[in-house]
């Protein structure tokens, strides 16, 4: 087995800790600063922490705009990468100032949220209309502050399209979701399906 102590250096090409926890959904978060001016950025560690009430969140590594702009506003909505806006997603990535609309710069369209005030992705079929819950400032083991925000935040609106709705059961394949894995640029979409009963 190869062993590591991450604060010792993993002695490998590349860090494997984004491979091994991988692939994993995105969250593609938007968000809007308190004079309104529109950001949307894709965060992979993200990941949903609770069933009722719903409850997602995703790790700022940095405090980036989109954590500013959820704490002075409250609000964010999730959307999901499908294969087609994938582009898009990696396109609305860049570092660019807070006065640059994201949706703008990936050529995305927006569509009125009903619950909150942030807009939706238009051409997401699915998005997750969220109030914060908690923004959390992760530390070590020693209980130093780690320069990362963990945001989470209540779903409080679920937008579907209907047509990735068979018989009323939500389809997730269908909807062809783009996974991150690890390295500069793995991505993944999803596999086969099996099912297993809980014991
Ligand atoms: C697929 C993908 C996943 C990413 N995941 C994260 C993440 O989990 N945490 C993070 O801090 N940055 C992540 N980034 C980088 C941010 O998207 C990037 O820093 C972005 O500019 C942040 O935007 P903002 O400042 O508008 O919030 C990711 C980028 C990509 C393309």
């Amino acid at each position: 087995m190869h062993f590591y102590e991450p604060s010792q250096g993993h002695r490998l090409p590349h860090d494997p800790f984004n491979a091994i926890v991988g692939p994993r959904p995105i969250g593609w978060i938007a968000s809007q600063d308190a004079q309104g001016v529109l950001n949307l950025a894709p965060y992979s560690f993200f990941n949903a922490f609770n069933y009722t009430p719903p409850i997602v969140g995703f790790a700022s590594l940095g405090r980036k705009d989109t954590v500013r702009n959820i704490e002075a506003t409250g609000e964010f909505v999730w959307n999901l990468v499908t294969r087609d806006l994938a582009e898009a997603m990696n396109t609305s990535c860049a570092a660019v100032g807070p006065e640059v609309d994201e949706f703008a710069l990936a050529g995305l369209a927006t569509a009125a949220s009903r619950v909150v005030r942030v807009p939706r992705v238009a051409a997401s079929p699915v998005s997750f209309e969220c109030r914060v819950t908690q923004i959390i400032q992760l530390q070590t083991a020693q209980g130093q502050s780690v320069e990362t925000w963990l945001t989470l935040g209540e779903v409080v609106g679920v937008h579907i399209d209907e047509r990735l709705l068979v018989d009323g059961v939500y389809d997730t394949a269908a909807a062809r979701p783009v996974l991150r894995g690890g390295g500069p640029a793995d991505y993944f979409e999803l596999g086969e399906r099996f099912q297993m009963r809980r014991p």
